[in-house]
């Protein structure tokens, strides 16, 4: 679609979804120029609202960091505007087809993209009421569809179905906003373009993998829609096997959308049924001050639900590469912290010369604060032959709040001998590769220099 001027009805416009990640992610995209400026985008909900509340409703969640944002976000709201309607009434969709066709013609724009922020029991009526009133010969359409895609293999199967019956799969995008996050894009970057991961990334060295979603927020008036599906529809069937997939899968023979998803699918495929016994389940209650309230106290929820806000769960994967590593999946709403994070542990040294040993570890920080950093054991210090777990930090921003401190410790000896002028410095050319005895100096490490050095 890159060369197409598009316009996105987006269905369920006056949603949490919309409100919390779809506008937010529209005017990032908006801001950072990758949307056309022709770009229109239409809300379209149940609910009646005129174009001030709209626009009040999606700027909630939209973050104005700088002063271009805030010159940003009237422009932006500029390109959206709302119009009510039912799910399943054609009258409604050839309203919104009129908006659509006067938008099309004053933009130019060639391509419709409709983005489902939905739940699931409307997915089909949407589409269906798409297909008969929006739905024009020669203009490129796409449904995108957020998860939860049904709420078994059952639905899942029929709702593909009946998707299928209306739009060709070139049209539907299915989406999981995991897969968009900058650290689990980096997970094949890290895995495969990495040798010293590369070699270790199996049975042999791993002894356990964790996956770990921390949310402090509840449902918030989401329990309608959180009850029905129970945090592992919600977030571990997708988000975190989506990122236990990426974990675990062999090398692609290409970055290609298939031979990723053919990787994707045969990890999948090696996984069996969880077992009863490889999980465990909770739900929140009142915080112990009790100014929080529990899940049963949202007014949305209905009383006496037994349905998880918490689980954690065993997964194994029966290959050559993973038999008999647990993959641990967690997740939760109203705890203690928000983050979403990975970790590799590896297995323990073999023999017993030190005392004191932890395992290493390679963790990936999602969020907050995205970060990669291994943990490795070294000597402390001082006389004796102790061990210490030191983190070797490999993240895109530093971890660490005294690095200047740490920094200075290393330095610092080095530089009064400098000052002493007890170090003579060998004198280069402008422009060259520095001074000579430089290659030597490393070799003499074993060092092989690089051709872009
Ligand atoms: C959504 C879930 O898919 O992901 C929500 O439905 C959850 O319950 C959200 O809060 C978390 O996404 P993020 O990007 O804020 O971690």
């Amino acid at each position: 679609l890159d060369e197409a001027e598009t316009l996105s009805p987006l269905l369920g416009a006056s949603g949490d979804l919309a409100k919390k990640k779809t506008f937010p992610a529209l005017f990032g995209l908006y801001k950072n120029h990758y949307l056309d400026a022709n770009t229109q985008i239409i809300g379209y909900a149940r609910t009646k609202m005129d174009q001030a509340t709209f626009e009040g409703h999606i700027s909630k969640y939209i973050k104005l960091k700088t002063d271009e944002d805030r010159q940003a976000l009237p422009k932006f709201l500029k390109l959206c505007s709302y119009q009510d309607g039912q799910y399943d009434k054609d009258n409604d969709f050839q309203q919104l087809e009129k908006s659509i066709e006067k938008l099309e013609k004053a933009s130019g724009a060639t391509a419709r993209l409709f983005y489902m922020a939905l739940p699931p029991s409307v997915f089909i009526p949407v589409a269906t009421s798409i297909k008969h009133n929006n739905y024009k010969k020669g203009v490129i359409t796409r449904l995108i569809v957020e998860k939860p895609f049904g709420m078994d293999l059952e639905s899942s199967r029929k709702l593909a179905k009946d998707l299928g019956a209306l739009f060709t799969e070139e049209e539907i995008y299915r989406i999981d906003h995991y897969l968009g996050k900058e650290m689990v894009k980096n997970l094949m970057i890290l895995r495969f373009a990495n040798v010293i991961f590369g070699s270790v990334w199996n049975r042999h060295s791993i002894d356990n993998i964790q996956i770990t979603f921390k949310e402090k927020i509840g449902t918030e008036g989401r329990g309608g829609y959180f009850d029905e599906f129970g945090i592992i529809r919600d977030v571990m069937q997708n988000h975190l096997l989506q990122i236990l997939t990426l974990i675990a899968m062999e090398p692609p023979v290409s970055l290609g959308a298939e031979d990723v998803r053919d990787e994707k699918v045969k990890v999948l495929r090696y996984i069996p049924p969880i077992a009863k016994n490889d999980v465990l389940l909770g739900q929140y209650t009142k915080s112990e001050d009790g100014k929080e309230p529990g899940y049963l106290d949202d007014k949305t929820v209905p009383k006496g639900s037994k349905t998880p806000t918490y689980a954690a769960a065993t997964l194994f994967i029966q290959n050559e590469r993973w038999t008999g590593v647990p993959f641990i999946l967690k997740c939760g709403k109203a705890l203690n912290q928000q983050k979403t994070e990975i970790r590799i542990q590896f297995k323990d040294v073999s023999g017993n010369m030190f005392t004191n040993l932890a395992r290493n570890e390679i963790v990936i920080r999602v969020q907050p604060n995205e970060a990669v950093y291994v943990k490795i054991m070294n000597k402390e210090p001082g006389l004796g032959m102790k061990t210490v777990i030191s983190d070797l930090d490999l993240s895109y921003s530093s971890r660490f709040d005294n690095a200047l401190d740490a920094a200075w410790k290393i330095f610092t000896p080095i530089l009064k001998t400098i000052d002493q002028g007890e170090i003579e410095p060998i004198p280069y050319a402008f422009g060259s590769r520095g001074p000579h005895g430089v290659a030597e100096f490393v070799a003499k490490h074993g060092y092989e220099r690089s051709n872009q050095e």
